[in-house]
């Protein structure tokens, strides 16, 4: 296990540049590549360099789709007869069950074992809405097996989370069955599968939640990759801490499930200015400034907490750093994610000398100072890299062991950290 030390001392940083290819972008671009069986390949620019990228990669070829440079082609995806390795990344293994789950054939997948105490009875019913055989291992953990008897079927499904993960899932099986479907949850999901449905003219939004999938094959396409706002978000957050800091990350996905965080840093009384620049498929990429402000006390629950949930960490560090009380509710899925991230986050503002509590469905967070000190990431990429952050402020150096976890959505965030604290 490797760690990482961390210490800013300098003026107020300035900062403008890209970060790394979004992760919920690379998946899908990968995924909806490997589904068109075209003699021409689909082209993926962009892509994410994290560890969960490489999964799906890998994942999508033992399913016998090809990779050459940024060409990816396919002639349709079969089994192998071995379980399929998704590794630590639970968008790899939930949407190739939904694309799996219109073969003939069993396709097991599993992962390492962070993802194989993940929950994943969620797939099972909306897949054998449609028809599908779903077997999960009796904790409702991976691995997962998925095959279908004839042809999938398409059905109208309401599930009662707001999971992206689960509506492409679904959505993936559904653009492969023989009829059209449709599925309801609640809002604030990240909706970059059904744009880029809708985009190929396979669906079509029916409220503002329920979405409509007509079958159909999915086209030859380029897919450009825009920055990661959730690793954005690392550097807007620095940024928020800092008076008189500013960082501009150009060229983010800016689909509304994602930016969450940017509502929550102005409620903390951050400077946030947002400029569309364009879309991909239909989804919106922009460049993005966060400047230094005066830390108050924000409440997120609710949809917000939502579009805001790989970041909570990382609001959880701004508040231990804030002058005010925060409260974050409505997010017990914190507790699914890469670790318990409700207990790592208010372990990691403790062992930095904040106070912070847990409460069932998210925690609270009263502000005051930062000491610094030796975090645990807990193999956790979310809580090694918010870690990082806080050192932004601490009054002593931050010892990030276990750094090495960040390598999972952004390998030498570390280093990026410090270049941005440096920049003038
Ligand atoms: C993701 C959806 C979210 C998010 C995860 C990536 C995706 O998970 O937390 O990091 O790419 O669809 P859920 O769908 O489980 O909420």
């Amino acid at each position: 296990m490797s760690s990482a030390t961390l210490f800013r001392d300098g003026p107020p940083f300035r900062w403008t540049g890209s970060v790394p290819g979004d992760k919920s972008l690379s998946h899908r671009a990968l995924i909806f590549a490997a589904l068109s069986t075209h003699r021409r390949p689909s082209i993926v620019r962009g892509l994410g360099p994290g560890a969960d990228i490489a999964s799906t990669r890998s994942a999508l070829t033992a399913l016998g789709a090809r990779f050459e440079g940024e060409r990816v082609s396919s002639r349709g995806l079969r089994p192998p007869d071995h379980p399929i390795d998704c590794g630590n990344s639970g968008t790899t293994l939930r949407l190739l069950a939904g694309v799996m789950a219109a073969g003939s054939e069993i396709t097991t997948l599993t992962g390492d074992a962070s993802l194989n105490r993940r929950p994943m009875r969620r797939l099972v019913a909306p897949l054998e809405a449609l028809g599908a055989e779903v077997n999960v291992a009796a904790g409702g953990t991976p691995p997962v097996s998925v095959r279908c008897g004839g042809a999938l079927r398409g059905a109208p499904v309401a599930i009662d989370l707001a999971s992206a993960q689960v509506r492409s899932a679904f959505e993936l099986a559904a653009v492969q069955a023989a009829g059209s479907s449709k599925i309801d949850s609640p809002a604030g999901f990240r909706d970059h599968t059904e744009r880029w449905l809708r985009h190929f003219g396979l669906g079509l939004y029916a409220s503002d939640t329920a979405f409509v999938v007509e079958p159909g094959p999915i086209p030859v396409a380029e897919y450009h990759v825009p920055g990661d706002p959730s690793s954005a978000a690392y550097l807007w957050a620095a940024a928020a801490l800092v008076r008189g800091a500013s960082v501009q990350t150009r060229g983010v996905s800016l689909n509304p499930g994602r930016t969450g965080f940017l509502d929550v840093l102005r409620g903390f009384g951050a400077g946030v200015e947002v400029q569309v620049t364009g879309e991909i498929h239909g989804d919106p990429v922009g460049d993005v400034t966060v400047t230094g402000g005066l830390l108050g006390e924000v409440k997120v629950s609710g949809p917000l907490a939502v579009r805001a949930l790989d970041e909570l960490p990382l609001v959880g560090v701004l508040a231990a750093a804030a002058e005010g009380e925060t409260h974050v509710a409505d997010a017990g899925e914190l507790r699914t994610k890469e670790s318990d991230r409700i207990a790592t986050t208010v372990g990691m503002i403790r062992s930095l000398g904040g106070t912070a509590e847990a409460t069932g469905d998210g925690f609270v967070v009263i502000g005051g100072k930062l000491r610094g000190g030796r975090i645990d990431a807990a193999g956790d990429h979310r809580i090694a890299m918010a870690a990082g952050v806080a050192a932004t402020v601490t009054e002593e150096p931050v010892t990030v062991s276990g750094a090495e976890a960040a390598a999972v959505s952004w390998p030498g965030f570390f280093d990026a950290m410090e270049s941005v604290w440096s920049s003038r």
